[in-house]
């Protein structure tokens, strides 16, 4: 018989064990299109994975379908081991446990800043008001906003306006981050200061998926790159590997193809 001690510690192992996401054979159809294709993938607890792949792969559609806000056709997908509800209050609790940030801000144009990030607490989480705006002007100013708090979303630059949507994302607490071309619809120069949070917060710990197109922060951040190619995961490696001794020759004709921009 186990003692109580040895028994504690298998299950905390098999706490470490369990992915922050897990897809199992999730397929999914737009009319004739298999838009994802027995996807198989897991995310560990802190892990950085950068989704890669030509236009259309599915990308978007796969980071859709992990916080619902795409249904899949078959298949499963959990969230720190419980299984995706279909709809209603469960499911509204568990989006809020992966952070969703696309490349458009989609930030509230008639909220404050501040207004913005304190939404969710307050709304979802039923945080007190005080305390969500105490968390909210931390998060603030860790995404080097805090001054622009009062502001509303046009007053700001497309940079700041996109660090605003990470910090209100950070302030439901998820455990685990979607970025879905974040910085795509920023000026060059508005890239890097996106970028350096995102660096930040894979530093410290958070369990994050990245599609991205930003090539340098991949090779710098992820510990494994995930290429997708008509709606199927065709290979995945370290990055090292991957970028340098791609495997298959769609991954090729992929790296290729983006070299020169
Ligand atoms: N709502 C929809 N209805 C029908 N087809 C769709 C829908 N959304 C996406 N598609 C199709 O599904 C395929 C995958 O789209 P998705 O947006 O996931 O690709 P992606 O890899 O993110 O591409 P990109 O790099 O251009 O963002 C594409 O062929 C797209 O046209
Ligand atoms: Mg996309």
């Amino acid at each position: 018989m186990p003692d109580i001690e040895t028994t504690a510690a298998a299950a905390a192992n098999e706490g470490a064990a369990t992915p922050i996401i897990e897809m199992s054979h999730v397929d999914k159809h737009y009319g004739q299109l298999h838009v994802l294709n027995d996807i198989n993938l897991s995310v560990e607890k802190g892990e950085v994975l950068v989704l890669i792949g030509p236009s259309g792969s599915g990308k978007s559609t796969l980071c859709r379908t992990i916080n619902r806000l795409e249904t899949i056709d078959s298949g499963e997908i959990k969230i720190d081991g419980t299984p995706l509800p279909q709809e209603g209050r469960e499911l509204a609790a568990l989006r809020a446990e992966v952070g969703m940030v696309f490349q458009s801000f989609n930030l509230f144009a008639h909220k404050s800043i501040l207004q913005n990030v304190t939404m969710g607490p307050i709304e979802v989480l039923h945080t007190p008001k005080a305390q969500a705006e105490e968390e909210a002007m931390e998060l603030l100013r860790r995404v080097g906003v805090a001054e622009q708090a009062n502001k509303v979303p046009a007053q700001l630059s497309g940079g700041q306006q996109q660090r605003v949507a990470i910090a209100r994302s950070l302030a439901m607490h998820p455990k685990a981050m979607l970025f879905d071309e974040p910085t795509s619809a920023l000026d060059p120069e508005m890239i890097n200061e996106v970028l350096d949070v995102m660096v930040e917060l894979a530093q410290e710990g958070m369990t994050m998926v990245v599609v991205t197109h930003e090539m340098n922060f991949a090779r710098r951040v992820a510990n494994r790159v995930v290429f997708m190619a008509d709606g199927q995961i065709v290979e995945q490696a370290a990055p090292d590997e991957f970028f340098d001794h791609p495997k298959s020759e769609r991954a090729r004709d992929f790296l290729n193809s983006i070299k020169g921009h």
